[in-house]
């Protein structure tokens, strides 16, 4: 299972990049302005995105703002300009699925995002996406199942050859991470803050605690 970082700040990205944690980067316009908003070394989103492609060389998916078919390729044209790690993130609209196709026309690898229903990832499966994100945590928010959607999103490729891979996201903590795993989804993307927790287990630090303390006492 590949793991995501959901964000756009550098110093997180390249600390998950050095502990080995990380295979690719989700970005949105919310998470990118927080970046930016705070005062970020970047001058705009490009940069930052060129910032982050060279930081981490796996797969980072870079969100449209347009919501017409033509304004969302002009868009992505621009995004691969930056880097060829880029993909273009497109809506779960008919606009969306539109450029979607056309992405895939031209080989632009594209990731199709606020994903809540099996039949929206049906047809974005059918225009040729390359990742699938069904939003979990905002299901559970509304007392709904979000990994239920994943597992009935992954038997639905499954059973029919799609290609598209199933990017869990709206990610909250550890469990959705396992839950999204058993099911079989492909990638998880997940908030730096929840990244951090995944090595962590109190009997972990407690036996070392342990053994370090059991070895210093046979020292001379
Ligand atoms: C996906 O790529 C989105 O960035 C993301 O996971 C949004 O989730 P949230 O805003 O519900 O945390």
């Amino acid at each position: 299972m590949k793991f995501f970082i959901d964000g756009a700040d550098p110093k997180e990205i390249r600390t998950c990049v050095e502990q080995g944690l990380i295979d690719g980067v989700t970005t949105n316009p919310t998470l990118i302005s927080k970046v930016l908003g705070a005062g970020s070394t970047a001058r705009d989103p490009q940069a930052l995105l060129k910032e982050i492609c060279e930081i981490c060389k796996g797969p980072v998916s870079a969100e449209v703002v347009s919501e017409d078919k033509d304004g969302m390729m002009r868009e992505a044209h621009e995004y691969v300009k930056i880097a060829p790690n880029i993909v273009v993130k497109l809506p779960l609209t008919t606009e969306g699925l539109k450029a979607v196709r056309a992405c895939a026309e031209e080989k632009i690898k594209t990731n199709v995002t606020l994903c809540f229903s099996p039949v929206q990832a049906i047809l974005a499966a059918k225009a040729g996406a390359g990742y699938i994100s069904p939003f979990v945590g905002r299901l559970d928010d509304i007392a709904s199942d979000g990994i239920d959607l994943v597992r009935k999103i992954v038997a639905i490729y499954k059973m029919y050859g799609f290609k598209t891979e199933v990017l869990v996201a709206s990610v909250r903590g550890p469990n959705h991470i396992v839950e999204a795993a058993l099911v079989g989804a492909q990638v998880a993307t997940v908030p730096f803050a929840v990244l951090q927790t995944l090595v962590k287990h109190p009997l972990t630090d407690a036996g070392l605690g342990k053994f370090l303390a059991d070895w210093k006492r046979i020292q001379k």
